[in-house]
């Protein structure tokens, strides 16, 4: 694992992009393995800001994304992939077609499970951005989740849940469920960037980090990978 601590969430966004520079720079055809949540809108930006300067076309790039919520997709407001949109998508020159999510609406969930693990098994991502739950999740692999786990329908923690809430009117109107790559998923990206700010996320930055590789912690199998950039704030960082 590369730790690299940064000063506060801009310097953070900015080191993350030069993560993510080197991967669109070396190909133009990259797979984008991408996050939602509060964490990755800075690198987004970033990303944005560079496109913008005409730096870096997103013409042949394409993307997956780890997770959306049950009920949600195309057109509501609190869906993953309007996230996206709205985020990143709408202000490059990303081929919206090559963009993909799990699909929180489909009427088969397990045939969309299906679907989106052999699309995983078909490529290969050059790089995946995560964020981190306070309770160490990563994509919405929860506490528990084995870490052989691929694509799957999860029922969302409290802690989660709760979290979570400051996206919407009321925590009733929170999902419970979600469907998120798996671990094993993860884990094939060539590259992991994963990315932590504030305090609420220290004590997960620390098991990961330090702590014992446990299935208790998702984000410490993370220890394993050959190839796994941690980009954190002081504050994130600052019980290691
Ligand atoms: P956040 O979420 O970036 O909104 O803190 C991260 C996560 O739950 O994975």
């Amino acid at each position: 694992m590369k730790v690299i601590v940064c000063k506060n969430y801009d310097e953070m966004s900015a080191k993350a992009y030069e993560v993510m520079k080197e991967v669109l720079s070396s190909k133009d055809n990259a797979i984008l393995g991408l996050a939602t949540g509060s964490t990755p809108i800075g690198l987004y930006k970033e990303m944005i800001k560079d496109y913008k300067a005409g730096n870096v076309s997103y013409k042949n790039v394409s993307s997956v994304n780890l997770d959306e919520y049950i009920g949600q997709g195309v057109g509501d407001e609190q869906s993953y992939v309007e996230f996206m949109r709205n985020n990143l998508f709408n202000h490059v020159d990303i081929d919206l077609a090559k963009t993909d999510l799990p699909c929180g609406k489909a009427e088969d969930m397990q045939a969309e499970c299906d679907r989106y693990n052999a699309k995983l098994a078909s490529i290969s991502v050059d790089i995946q951005v995560l964020g981190i739950g306070g309770n160490g999740h990563i994509g919405f692999n929860e506490p528990g989740t084995p870490f052989g786990s691929v694509t799957h329908v999860v029922d969302l923690t409290e802690r989660t849940i709760s979290d979570n809430a400051r996206f919407f009117n009321s925590i009733e109107e929170v999902p419970t469920q979600a469907i998120s790559m798996g671990i094993k998923n993860v884990m094939n990206a060539k590259k992991i960037l994963l990315l932590a700010s504030g305090t609420n996320k220290a004590d997960a930055i620390y098991a990961t980090v330090k702590g014992e590789v446990t299935e208790t912690v998702p984000a410490s199998i993370l220890q394993l990978h050959p190839d796994c950039y941690i980009i954190v704030d002081e504050a994130a960082a600052s019980k290691l």
